[in-house]
């Protein structure tokens, strides 16, 4: 992995994720696409011709490494970790890293693990029954700039997962007409 990407996954690792003022922030450009419910790939999707997914590392951890929060919000589980760059149109827009407990990639669940350069977005959103909930938002600086990023639960089939993704500097949250 290059060090810049690296350095994303590290930043997304230390941030410090507080719930949103969603009155203030609703208001705001920024906003919706923090506040986002539905898919992040099909929002980034309209703002490009090819939105491509590289699969930087998928690696599973042990319960022991869950924070006291990510343990409240998923369960005292054993994950799956998959740590991704999304560009569109060859511009690296977005780092995600999500947690998904061994206990969600059960029965109809268990192609998260093999996804590889499909969005995440794209399988569990084709699932009527997706949703989204506990989104936070975090300030990181990265590289001496100012970032924005969001972590949020993803469900599917009742089952969760833990998204956090950081807008990497070209993205178009950032963007007058984003
Ligand atoms: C992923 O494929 O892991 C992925 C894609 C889009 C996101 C988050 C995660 O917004």
């Amino acid at each position: 992995m290059s060090n810049f990407k690296r350095l994303y996954v590290e930043a997304l690792l230390a941030a410090n994720w507080v719930a949103p003022d969603w009155q203030l922030l609703e208001k705001t450009k920024e906003g919706g696409w923090l506040l986002e419910r539905h898919s992040m790939t099909e929002r980034l999707k309209a703002c490009c011709r090819t939105l491509t997914v590289e699969v930087l590392g998928l690696h599973e951890v042990g319960k022991e490494v869950l924070s006291n929060n990510e343990r409240e919000l998923l369960g005292d589980q054993a994950c799956l970790v998959r740590e991704v760059v999304l560009s569109g149109d060859d511009t690296p827009w977005l780092c995600a890293r999500t947690l998904v407990p061994m206990s969600t990639l059960t029965e109809r669940e268990q192609d998260i693990a093999d996804l590889g350069a499909v969005p995440l977005g794209q399988r569990v959103f084709n699932q009527a029954n997706a949703r989204r909930d506990a989104i936070e938002v975090a300030h990181l600086v990265c590289d001496g700039q100012a970032l924005l990023a969001r972590r949020s639960r993803l469900w599917v089939n009742d089952k969760p997962m833990l998204v956090s993704e950081l807008f990497l500097p070209h993205a178009p949250i950032y963007q007058e007409e984003g």
